[in-house]
């Protein structure tokens, strides 16, 4: 999609992947990404991309680990540290405005022009609705620049599978065929679970749920 796609999504508020509690199946596979904090020196940092205002990040922080996010707009980030009641420090840099605030820190503008040594030291990455927002002549690109900025932390994908012909995206189908064609070569690829999404995707079309865990090899 255009940059403009999702800009106008944020300006006029069609926020309808916005999910106001967060997502109950980030808490039930969390372990992923939080265990293994313990034994290592560094403090357990989770890479967002294309985060939204999402109250995932409220909960991750509520795990006392550190969060970064990447977003391309600013009205969602203004309306995510208001949301978490925080009033963040902003800096220009040269890939755009940072929001930041305790343990939180927002890249606002394209994923893409993140390096390695913008992020930090990421432990886990969650992608809830990102991969799944990328039109296939995206995906590739996405998964190895995630990959190289992340230096192939381990991830936990929340996707959806439905039969593409019935609605156009996104969010766009992402099937373990997809999840494997990107990441196979680099990760164990762990599917956690597969359920129905109640109520169908838009309450248009039928559609599941994939969780995948993403373990470095
Ligand atoms: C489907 S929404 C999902 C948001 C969030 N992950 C959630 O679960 O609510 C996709 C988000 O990606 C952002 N986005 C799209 N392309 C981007 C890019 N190239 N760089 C950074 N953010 C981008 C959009 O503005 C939008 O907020």
């Amino acid at each position: 999609m255009e940059h403009s796609f999702w800009h106008s999504k944020w300006q006029k508020n069609e926020i309808g992947f916005h999910e106001p509690e967060g997502n109950a199946l980030l808490v039930k596979h969390a372990h992923v990404l939080l265990s293994g904090g313990e034994q290592s020196s560094h403090p357990i940092r989770i890479f967002v991309p294309l985060c939204g205002k999402t109250r995932d990040i409220a909960w991750l922080l509520s795990q006392g680990v550190e969060v970064v996010g990447a977003e391309l707009s600013e009205v969602a980030i203004t309306q995510l540290f208001e949301e978490l009641g925080a009033a963040p420090t902003v800096a220009e840099t040269e890939h755009g405005k940072v929001y930041a605030k305790d343990g939180l820190t927002v890249f606002v503008g394209d994923i893409f022009k993140l390096s390695a040594k913008d992020v930090g030291n990421i432990s886990g990455v969650y992608d809830r609705a990102a991969l799944v927002a990328l039109p296939s002549q995206l995906r590739a690109q996405y998964a190895s620049h995630l990959m190289e900025i992340t230096h192939k932390a381990p991830q936990l994908i929340i996707s959806f599978e439905y039969n593409q012909d019935e609605l156009a995206g996104p969010p766009f189908s992402v099937n373990e065929h997809t999840v494997a064609s990107l990441y196979a070569d680099s990760y164990v690829i762990n599917r956690l679970e597969r359920s129905v999404l109640e109520g169908g995707l838009k309450g248009k079309v039928d559609a599941e749920n994939l969780v995948f865990e993403l373990v470095a090899k």
